[in-house]
């Protein structure tokens, strides 16, 4: 330790005027758990679902889009230290896909749309774009239908009832001469969802001319375009056969693991890919966009796990990402898995959406457990669990490593004496965006993204840290951690002076347990013992400077009007080893109340405020006193400030 130990503390100080008040408590400094959770911002996450869901949009698997997904991520993985690997796993088969765009309008849920590409049509080549105007032609039974001047235009029609309309259909717009016919599926579902794009197959085939199919949606939306002035739309088809599909994978590894082979893993995972012509902001972005913040906040921590984070492509194939990757590990390394925490569709604004914890088998398991151990750290209680697969959570499962789906469903849970193990898959209502050109960034919930993150990177970061269980003589004792930047408090001693479980990085950290102290190197799971008098353990005395502050102080009411003194006094105590100590506080300033400020200036007295010698649990008196003119303007509500405790040394 060296002159730099310092210990800070902030306290809230806060006064009412009016018929509004409330005391704030002071928010203790925090343990590891905390001060993850505090650092996860949804606003990042909502950044990287914007890049994938708009910035490159429909990412269907096998096509390019899902490639530049994998590499979107890689790189932001790369960028926080991790070792990244990009699969591409092949695909037996077709995926024939337009690729649109629009240089004169704003598509909605756009720029970028994919259709699909008929392979009765012409195949332009992702080199070749088409540009054209739009002419809407109906139903396209009869040239009547087509406007005037069909000629050189991208025709949209309504998608035929049968084969032998739609044979008649594209037959008329090409006889019209169009340079290329759009084919939009009309259908809305019962419950109001427009279809998504069709296949398009014609008889005969025209090999000088994209045919393409879209979705209700994009019809809807490129109807209301041409309602207000003209469409221009650029595009490519391409038919891809046998293409890969892209599965990134980024590993952080373990501290005294260097070439990743013996470290525990700990696993959050989402897919890339979407169906075609959705977005997939929801499905699954969303997942990608938690992950990544998980990714940036456990960056920062010196850990004896690896982390690794996964983006599956193919997932909407059927899990064949997810699962090629997980036939990939050999035993050794499947043995080494804490549990992979798979997260698809994590924050959709629908309201009747809860946030689930689904398993393949419906029984809670090791990742379940630790959601709601995390989701308890910060006071959430709208987690439950039941069952489900559908999502590549199923392909960790299926070899044995504890996973589960956090997702934001309406799920109906069974009515007993049916049970999560006895139902089938489930029953759930999905949000009318799901799998659609609709699911887009209006389809995403900050809010709910937030929670996401609270709970699994959380649970994430909880086990990603080494396991200190604390044993001491000091029954009902806080327990305090100094690992170089700051003191934590940890909790609290139970009856036998035992406090277990507490998450540490891989940190050397001097631990305090009513003035008895240890410093202790944190590499694994660690127990410490503390089991000397006060103030000694084996003849040394760590430097500790630890400041404890009393409770927040409250001047009660501020009258308006009156010309009046306020004071107010709380305590503090000051355990020092240094040769001498100081106790200083911040600017106080002037209490405020939002934008209102009290007009004169808050002033604290701290008595004594220095030491020249050491003392351990030394009181500490510390007055506030705040002076009220008769003229001086009061808004009603909560004036309050919060200042800021050092306690420091220059001879530790
Ligand atoms: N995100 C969904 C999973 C899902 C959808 C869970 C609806 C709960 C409700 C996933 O992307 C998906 O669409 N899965 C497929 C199954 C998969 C094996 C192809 C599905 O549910 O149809
Ligand atoms: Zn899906």
């Amino acid at each position: 330790m060296h002159n730099a130990l310092r210990a800070a503390a902030a306290a809230a100080l806060v006064a009412a005027a009016g018929v509004l008040a409330g005391p704030a408590g002071a928010a203790p400094p925090p343990d590891y758990d905390q001060e993850t959770i505090a650092q996860f911002n949804s606003a990042s996450s909502v950044e990287t679902i914007r890049h994938l869901a708009v910035d490159i949009g429909p990412r269907r698997s096998g096509t390019p889009q899902e490639l530049e997904g994998a590499q979107y991520l890689a790189g932001i993985l790369d960028g926080y230290g991790f070792k990244t690997q990009i699969y591409a796993f092949p695909i037996t088969g077709n995926r024939a896909v337009a690729q649109v765009s629009s240089p004169n309008a704003t598509l909605t849920n756009g720029p970028h749309w994919q259709f699909s590409a008929s392979t009765s049509g012409k195949m332009t080549g992702t080199d070749n774009p088409v540009t054209g105007d739009v002419v809407y032609g109906g139903a396209g039974a009869t040239a009547a239908d087509f406007p005037a001047g069909s000629a050189g235009k991208i025709v949209l029609m309504d998608q035929g009832a049968n084969a032998a309309a739609r044979n008649t259909q594209v037959a008329n717009a090409v006889a019209a001469g169009a340079k290329a016919v759009i084919v939009a599926a009309t259908s809305l579902s019962a419950a109001g969802v427009a279809a998504a794009p069709p296949t398009v197959t014609v008889t005969p085939s025209y090999p000088d001319i994209p045919i393409m199919g879209a979705g209700r949606s994009h019809l809807d939306w490129m109807k209301a375009i041409l309602a207000n002035g003209p469409l221009t739309l650029t595009f490519t088809t391409m038919n891809y056969v046998n293409p890969t599909r892209a599965v990134v994978v980024g590993r952080r590894f373990a501290i005294g693991d260097p070439d990743g082979s013996k470290a525990p893993i700990v696993m959050v995972g989402a897919h890339i890919d979407s169906v075609l012509g959705a977005p997939g902001a929801h499905d699954d972005a969303s997942g990608n966009g938690v992950s990544m913040e998980i990714a940036r906040v456990v960056s920062k921590l010196p850990l004896d796990k690896e982390i690794r984070i996964g983006g599956f492509g193919g997932e909407e194939d059927g899990l064949t990402g997810s699962r090629a990757y997980v036939a990939t590990l050999p035993a050794a390394e499947r043995a080494r898995f804490v549990g992979e925490w798979q997260m698809d569709m994590v924050g959709t604004p629908y309201a009747p959406a809860k946030l689930w914890a689904l398993t393949p088998d419906g029984r809670s398991n090791f990742v379940v457990d630790e959601a709601y151990k995390a989701s308890g750290r910060f006071g959430f209680t709208g987690l439950d669990n039941c069952k489900l697969g559908q999502s590549d959570h199923q392909a960790f499962f299926d070899v044995g490593i504890p996973s589960a789906l956090f997702i934001w469903l309406d799920y109906h849970k069974p009515v007993a004496p049916a049970t999560c193990v006895s139902i089938g898959q489930g029953q759930y209502t999905t949000e009318p965006e799901y799998h659609r050109p609709a699911d887009g960034m209006n389809n995403i919930s900050p809010e709910r993204l937030q929670t996401t993150l609270d709970v699994i990177g959380g649970a994430l970061a909880h086990n990603a840290m080494n396991r200190v269980d604390i044993r001491s003589n000091k029954p009902n004792t806080p327990v305090q951690a100094d690992c170089g930047d700051g003191v934590r408090r940890m909790g609290t001693t139970d009856a036998a002076g035992a406090l277990p479980d507490l998450r540490f990085p891989h940190v050397t950290c001097t631990i305090q347990v009513g003035g008895s102290s240890r410093t202790v190197a944190i590499a694994g799971d660690t127990p410490v013992s503390l089991t000397a008098a006060d103030g000694s353990v084996g003849g040394t005395v760590p430097a500790t400077l630890a400041l404890t502050l009393g409770a927040p102080a409250s001047f009660g009411a501020f009258l308006p009007g009156v010309d009046k003194p306020y004071s107010v006094s709380t305590t503090a105590k000051v355990t020092s080893t240094a040769g001498e100590a100081a106790l200083t506080v911040s600017d106080p300033g002037h209490l405020a109340n939002g934008a209102f400020s009290l007009p004169e200036a808050l002033q604290v007295e701290i008595a004594p405020a220095s030491w020249t010698l050491p003392v351990s649990n030394a009181n500490v008196d510390i007055a506030f006193k705040q002076h009220i003119g008769a003229n001086d303007a009061l808004r009603t509500g909560s004036y309050s400030r919060t200042l800021t405790f050092t306690l420091s040394t220059t001879t530790p």
